[in-house]
């Protein structure tokens, strides 16, 4: 009872619907205590071996099959100890922590056939990276409720390389799997914990509400191919804070759903807070909104961030066939360092799921502010691609400062957008020269995280 009592309280204090700010700057800043599950047990009662070589799937699927009878009696937890914990996937149950003890490594089996195979997400219509249907995760929540992913910075090390190999030489049979999925749930923390070499992505909380993720490791190999940290996606009351994330493609992704699928399911990702994370991305964007943002993407606020070493600080990419909107962002407090392209913006990025997307169906881009930033050792500051068809509009610069280095050629390149700006340097493109007095459409926040208005 008292692990629900924090879990809302963190909630509501998460959910800016539910209280008002007072003197702190983000809903996602509270003490955070997680009073103990009454109840718990230990993987060891379940004949698991930490050897590193024992397949140990069945002890956790019998450990949380067990623990289901404890989710009217407060839930409970199930403790990790140190050990190096091999398993294929397995599901969690509601009123479940996960408890990852120093020293805990649970580690993904690299044999496929301790991945079930499952049906692609509808709003992707199939797997991300192969037609047809994927691999489930390696640990998995379905239409769950009040679940803690949890531990003393244990680790959960998804032994990617094989994946990896597979994926650049083309002999996978379905998409590659993720480390954490949570699908239809809601009230989920994932803490205190750092992942390893994920397979593809590490955490995707999709079609979910109230999803806290805090003092988080999070890192893969540079060469890693399309690894990816956290991926918000048609999901709402989405914050991140506290993580260090480095990836081989995006450390942040925000999405939405794929083309016709996504349009037809038509979840948006929405009401998203990210505060206070250290972000390296090698061959992506420290922070990406799409390709994929059928089901729309609106009112995010990131703040406190330090982007370094990366190709890409913050992009917005979608395509023609998308359908759906990136609207209402509100980056601020950004400090870039080595940066190849620091900001872009691109309605000609993404390939389709297939040939029943309808290239009418176009993306609209809109309101979206960078504010309080700077930059060192930048080569492109900004690149803002509209199309014709549907420009870029309100992209709103103000008090950017960005020290751009000897390699670069352009630093602002744009076309098909329309914006606004005030004391940015390097000096923008004339389509983002307009001054801020006579706008009255740059998104803003006042008083409150969700309170959007006109500055
Ligand atoms: C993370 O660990 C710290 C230190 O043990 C603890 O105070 C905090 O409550 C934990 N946070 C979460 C969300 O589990
Ligand atoms: C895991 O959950 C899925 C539903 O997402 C279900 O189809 C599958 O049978 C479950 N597997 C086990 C081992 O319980
Ligand atoms: C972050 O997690 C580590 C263990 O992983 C813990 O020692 C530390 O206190 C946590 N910090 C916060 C702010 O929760
Ligand atoms: C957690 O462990 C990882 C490596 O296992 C380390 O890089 C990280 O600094 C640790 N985090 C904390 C908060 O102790
Ligand atoms: C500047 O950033 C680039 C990456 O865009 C990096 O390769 C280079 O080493 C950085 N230069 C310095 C002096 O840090
Ligand atoms: C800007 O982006 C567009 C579309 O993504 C691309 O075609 C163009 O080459 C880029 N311009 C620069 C200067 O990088």
């Amino acid at each position: 009872m008292k692990m629900l009592v924090a879990l809302l309280l963190l909630l509501a204090l998460c959910n800016a619907n539910k209280v008002t700010v007072e003197e702190s700057d983000g809903q996602c800043d509270y003490n955070l205590i997680l009073e103990p599950r009454p109840h718990s047990v230990s993987i060891l009662e379940f004949g698991a071996v930490g050897d590193g070589k024992s397949l140990n799937t069945l002890a956790f699927q019998n450990a949380i099959f067990y623990l289901k009878s404890f989710a009217d009696k407060g839930g409970a937890q199930l403790y990790v100890p140190p050990g190096r914990w091999l398993t294929g996937s397995f599901n969690l149950t509601s009123h479940l922590t996960l408890f990852l003890e120093k020293g805990a490594i649970i580690l993904a089996s690299q044999d496929p056939s301790h991945w079930d195979v499952v049906e692609p997400l509808p709003s992707y219509g199939r797997g991300i990276e192969l037609p047809g249907r994927r691999y489930r995760s390696l640990i998995n929540g379905y239409m769950l409720h009040d679940v803690v992913i949890t531990g003393d910075n244990g680790t959960i090390d998804g032994q990617g390389s094989i994946w990896w190999e597979w994926f650049n030489s083309h002999n996978l049979k379905y998409s590659r799997p993720h480390l954490v999925e949570f699908v239809t749930s809601e009230n989920i923390v994932v803490s205190n914990l750092t992942f390893l070499n994920a397979p593809a992505y590490n955490i995707h909380p999709v079609y979910c509400s109230n999803v806290h993720i805090q003092n988080l490791s999070v890192y893969a190999s540079p060469e890693s191919p399309y690894t990816v940290g956290i991926v918000p996606d048609s999901s709402n009351n989405v914050c991140v804070e506290d993580c260090n994330i480095a990836m081989g493609h995006d450390a942040i992704a925000l999405k939405s759903g794929w083309d016709e699928y996504g349009i037809a399911y038509g979840r948006p990702t929405t009401d998203i807070h990210i505060r206070k994370v250290h972000l390296q991305s090698s061959s992506g964007s420290t922070i990406a909104f799409g390709s994929e943002m059928s089901g729309g993407i609106s009112n995010v606020l990131v703040q406190k961030v330090h982007l370094y070493n990366s190709l890409n600080g913050v992009e917005f990419r979608t395509t023609k066939g998308r359908g759906g909107y990136i609207s209402e962002i509100f980056i601020s407090d950004v400090y870039l360092q080595n940066i190849h392209m620091a900001f872009g913006a691109s309605s000609l990025s993404g390939t389709h799921p297939d040939d029943n997307f309808d290239p009418n169906a176009l993306p609209i881009l809109d309101q979206i502010t960078l504010q309080d930033i700077i930059g060192e050792n930048i080569t492109i500051a900004g690149n803002f691609t509209g199309i014709q068809e549907s420009p870029l509009t309100n992209i709103c610069l103000s008090n950017v400062s960005l020290s751009i280095n000897s390699a670069s050629s352009t630093f602002w390149s744009c076309s098909y957008v329309h914006g606004f700006s005030k004391l940015v340097s390097p000096e923008p493109c004339p389509e983002l020269e307009s001054s801020y007095s006579s706008s009255s459409t740059c998104f803003s926040l006042v008083n409150s995280y969700g309170r959007a208005s006109a500055l």
